[in-house]
């Protein structure tokens, strides 16, 4: 039988998938209390639903940075999904598109770009890259990305190095790794590093606010600054033109104990005032989730671990299936709540348990 819920894939992935890419692909960094902070911040709301309001046309259907999607739920970017199934991005890409979800492709990711923009089908793609000191492996890959119809950048500014995270040094987790970053050519696979030796190695730190401007000159397509966590550097972003801002703390993988991201998430929405747009990533689990998300001020969220379970688990199926799940929840919490869509979701609808919540929304 097949799961019924986010935690039904993931305890399905966790038996068929080795210990040291489960511990890589689920684990987070230092004590993981960022990553459990994502969770809390979640179940420390709850919603206030409107009665009698006219649900009879309800859709989840908005935009993303101008492009239209059938879910404000999208794919966040995640490296090597072959690591878990030979598939991988090929997959997933199917699944969105039967969703009009849109998916953010790891520049790690397992397949090249173009097969996955084939896999896509129409459905819209961005394409997500780190700061490298390769500039031109980068402008390499935005210049291919946008010929291959991807419709969006994300650039991570979360990640000057890669978090440490205790669950991989347990596992010496190194090279071979059981999968390929296809799209970075010669640089992959190096010589025989820990995978955060081997990224840090090459990313650029360096880069600062001044780059902003290099990486909009690359294409015509929109950019989203993804790992932002203060109303400042918020607003520094879309007083530097971007497209849009990911609220993330990288799902707790990146710098321990940092502000789990929903909680910033109202903050920000507030100071950037709707001169770009608002997303949030880090556990989002079900179609309140989603709804909560937006409610604060979010244009959409983006899911990471819980595709990569439902892909271990199940291949393209399985991920379809999950974003059926999330999809009839979502749909099924705008109706309850008296919404007709995205657009009709605001604070009215947060109740804040005391404590953190109740303060950080008082003001
Ligand atoms: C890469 O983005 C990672 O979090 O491992």
């Amino acid at each position: 039988m097949r799961p019924t819920t986010v935690a039904g894939y993931e305890a399905l992935a966790r038996a068929v998938t080795p210990p040291a890419v489960w511990d890589y692909i689920t684990g987070g960094a230092g004590g993981e209390s960022t990553l459990r902070g994502n969770l809390a911040s979640f179940a420390g709301l709850w919603l206030a639903p409107r009665v009698l309001a006219d649900v009879s046309a309800v859709t989840a259907a908005t935009s993303f940075a101008g492009t239209q999607v059938g879910l404000p739920v999208g794919i966040a970017p995640l490296a090597y999904h072959t690591m878990v199934h030979p598939d991988g991005e090929l997959a997933v890409a199917r699944a969105a598109s039967r969703h009009g979800a849109l998916m953010v492709v790891s520049m790690y990711a397992g397949h090249t770009l173009e097969d996955i923009a084939v896999a896509a089908g129409g459905s819209p793609l961005w394409l997500q890259v780190y700061p490298l000191r390769d500039r031109d492996l980068v402008a390499g890959l935005v210049a291919r990305a946008q010929a291959a119809g991807y419709r969006g950048v994300v650039l991570t500014a979360d990640s000057p190095v890669h978090g440490v995270r205790p669950r991989d040094r347990a596992h010496r987790f190194q090279q071979p790794f059981p999968a390929a970053a296809v799209n970075l050519g010669a640089q992959s696979p190096a010589a025989a590093p820990t995978l955060k030796q081997l990224l840090d190695a090459g990313l650029d730190q360096t880069t600062t606010w001044r780059d902003l401007d290099w990486y909009r000159g690359l294409s015509s397509l929109p950019l989203i600054l993804k790992g932002v966590l203060t109303a400042a550097d918020a607003v520094r972003a879309a007083d530097a033109g971007v497209d849009g801002v990911i609220v993330s703390n990288h799902g707790g993988r990146q710098l321990d104990a940092a502000v789990p991201a929903l909680l910033a998430l109202p903050g920000i929405a507030a100071a950037v005032a709707g001169r770009c747009d608002v997303y949030v990533d880090g556990g989002v689990r079900t179609g309140s989730d989603v709804v909560k998300a937006l409610a604060l001020g979010a244009r959409g969220v983006f899911a990471g671990r819980p595709v990569l379970w439902a892909l271990a688990a199940g291949g393209e199926d399985a991920a379809g299936h999950l974003l059926e799940m999330i999809s009839e929840e979502l749909l099924t919490a705008l109706a309850l709540c008296g919404c007709s869509g995205p657009d009709d979701l605001d604070r009215s609808l947060i109740v804040a348990e005391t404590g953190t919540w109740a303060r950080l929304l008082a003001r």
